[in-house]
């Protein structure tokens, strides 16, 4: 399986996901302005796997002796849905006042180990997530999924992916349709290539097909992702999300989210708190530099939206599953220990 993100003694090896799955490139970032950059432009993305980049960018700067506060503002707020990158940045704060007064290596190499134990820990809590989600899969059904929650957005194995993979190395008939998910193409680019690698039997359709197929009686059931999960339950998610819990609901299939306790905000209420980052213009203007609308033509590309709790039939997290009410539970499997 591809390697998403690797500490090395050159720096933070990402592939490349901007350019999957023409071409198969990594990018180094060896400092943590570079680590920004990369999110920002999402060489690496996916909420588990920013929350590594966010720890590993730390790491670098800690390395390089820049000021610890700016190096943790900085990457926190590089992109702000996802809450696992705050959480990885809070996970090396956390770490570095814990240690209090240590030698300026002895801090260096902390900070390292304590970021590569965010990616083992990340590999290790999709494979958790994966063997409490395969149960829910339906044995000879169509799984659908929306965006890419899969080994390319974590460390390794995915959330959504995830339970897809342990579904299908628990024996189970089952094929994968997967959304191609406008405007980034993370479906369609990232999800096609990471299932289609590992043989598991995988058909791409465009958003606007997901109603048609979902009433056809074919999907068992819908697994996706979750960048941010609000104490309620209320879950944001790739943009278009909604649209398929709606008629996921609809048509009586149900509407699973697959995402470790990183990505919970129990410190929000509801999803009405949740930061929706707004994107660039030009990811919907343009298709692979191809400008595909007249010039000039308003433009509004909001990156996520938010599912109402009132659509997630459960939450599988690596200490188990989520059901309404969410209030109780999603806060009784946040207080499971490891
Ligand atoms: O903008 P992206 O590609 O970072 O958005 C990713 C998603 O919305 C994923 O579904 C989510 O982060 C879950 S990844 C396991």
């Amino acid at each position: 399986m591809v390697e998403t993100i690797v500490w090395t003694n050159d720096g933070v090896v990402m592939i490349d996901q901007r350019l999957l799955p023409r071409e198969e490139t990594f990018f180094t970032a060896r400092n943590y302005r570079e680590m920004e950059y990369a999110i920002k432009e999402m060489v690496i993305r996916g909420a588990p796997a920013l929350g590594v980049a966010g720890a590993m960018g730390v790491a670098l700067g800690v390395q390089a002796g820049e000021d610890f506060d700016t190096v943790c503002n900085t990457l926190a707020a590089s992109r702000p849905t996802a809450v696992n990158l705050s959480w990885g940045v809070q996970r090396m704060r956390a770490l570095k006042a814990a240690l209090g007064e240590v030698a300026r290596e002895e801090l260096v190499r902390r900070m390292i180990e304590e970021a590569q134990t965010t990616r083992s820990e990340d590999i290790a809590i999709c494979e958790a997530i994966g063997k409490h989600g395969a149960d829910l899969v339906v044995d000879g059904k169509t799984v659908l999924t929306h965006c890419n929650a899969g080994a390319l957005a974590t460390a390794g194995y995915g959330t959504a992916l995830g339970v897809i993979r342990a579904a299908v190395s628990a024996g189970k008939k089952i094929d994968v349709f997967a959304d191609e998910t406008r405007p980034f193409l993370q479906g369609a680019r990232l999800t096609a290539w990471e299932l289609q690698q590992d043989g598991i039997p995988t058909t791409l359709i465009t958003d606007n097909m997901a109603g048609h197929f979902l009433k056809s009686g074919r999907i068992g059931c819908v697994v996706v992702g979750a960048d941010r999960i609000a104490a309620n339950g209320d879950v944001a998610n790739k943009i278009g999300t909604y649209g398929v819990a709606v008629l996921a609901k609809e048509n009586g299939v149900p509407f699973y989210v697959a995402a470790p306790v990183s990505t919970f905000d129990l410190t929000i209420p509801d999803g009405s708190h949740i930061p929706i980052e707004q994107r660039p213009e030009l990811e919907v203007t343009h298709v692979f530099s191809e400008q595909i609308a007249p010039t000039g033509i308003r433009i509004e590309n909001p990156a996520f939206d938010v599912t109402p709790n009132k659509y997630v039939t459960a939450i599988i997290c690596e200490h188990g599953v989520a059901r309404a009410p969410y209030t109780e539970s999603l806060k009784a499997l946040a207080a499971t220990k490891k």
